[in-house]
């Protein structure tokens, strides 16, 4: 008889719950031009918000131009949120190996083989991204290198101490915090590093404002309270090393959203629940000690 690894894992199904199956279903399903033509624009699609101030002078190209200049601009930010992440998983090398954890269609695990030549794997629970990122990542000639599995974050299956870094880009809202970061923590060798980007609800203020309520609503998750994240982080080794909060930053993007043709009716709660202060865009990166 041969014994199973210790390292390694059993997972069972894939989607355990009627909730997963809901936001696989979602994913799956999902083909917004807000998130399909934005990536069209360089081949690296992105389903995050973005950063920074943008051209002012996209609102004055000729009407019959206009639209696809503000596209372009919010690709431009989008990419410019996903370089931050990037910037804050230290020292990473061709020989490490990082986990994107809920990587949609694709981009930040892309730009970051790219950029840092290391080794990617992504997961998602939906089957319809997975085979699309998997298809990006033959078309940028790195299939080799870049690889997306149809994996619970909360269970990935991976071998214990592999990874490197992992990061989750606007993911967390869907899964417990306590779960994810329990899974992580087996993941990443001590000394490894986690970056996380996520909105997040402002205890200080209260409860989750109406606004709040609607972004749930409009994305079938469950937005964390700022406090959860440090709560859960700690409880499963790790210690943060960079907060920063990104809220004014992200400002600029959802005011150019509005002006696009491919504003969703969602610019409006998220300007109104950043405005009011009852929700934060935040970065943390952690150490795993
Ligand atoms: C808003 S998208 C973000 C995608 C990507 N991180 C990016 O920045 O473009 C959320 C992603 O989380 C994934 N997701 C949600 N729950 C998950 C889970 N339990 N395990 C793996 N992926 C999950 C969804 O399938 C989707 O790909």
């Amino acid at each position: 008889m041969t014994s199973a690894p210790t390292s390694s894992v059993n997972t069972g199904p894939v989607l355990r719950s009627a909730y997963q199956r809901s936001i696989a279903e979602y994913w799956n399903n999902e083909k917004n031009p807000v998130n399909i033509r934005l990536g069209e624009v360089d081949g690296l699609y992105h389903h995050h918000y973005g950063i920074g101030d943008y051209d002012q002078a996209v609102l004055d190209v000729p009407v019959e131009l206009r639209d696809q200049a503000i596209i372009a601009e919010l690709h431009r930010l989008e990419t410019a949120q996903a370089d931050v992440l990037l910037d804050h998983l230290g020292d990473i090398g061709p020989d490490d190996r990082l986990l994107d954890a809920g990587s949609g269609r694709g981009g930040t695990s892309l730009m970051a083989n790219l950029r840092l030549g290391c080794q990617m794997d992504g997961v998602s629970i939906s089957e319809t991204q997975v085979a699309f990122a998997n298809d990006q990542a033959r078309q940028h000639g790195v299939a080799d290198r870049v690889r997306f599995h149809f994996r619970n974050m909360l269970d990935t299956g991976f071998d214990s101490g592999v990874m490197r870094g992992i990061w989750t880009n606007e993911t967390t809202m869907y899964v417990d915090l306590h779960q994810l970061y329990g899974e992580f923590a087996r993941l990443i060798a001590p000394g490894g590093r986690y970056v996380c980007i996520t909105g997040c609800y402002n205890d200080v203020t209260g409860g989750r404002s109406r606004a709040v309520s609607q972004i749930d609503q409009h994305y079938i998750c469950n937005i964390h309270p700022r406090s959860e994240y440090f709560k859960a982080l700690a409880a499963n080794g790790f210690v943060p090393i960079n907060v920063i909060d990104l809220t004014a930053a992200t400002i600029p993007y959802w005011e150019l959203r509005t002006q696009s043709s491919l504003a969703t009716s969602i610019e409006t709660p998220f300007l109104t629940a950043y405005r009011e202060g009852s929700f934060h865009y935040l970065l943390i990166a952690a150490d795993r000690v």
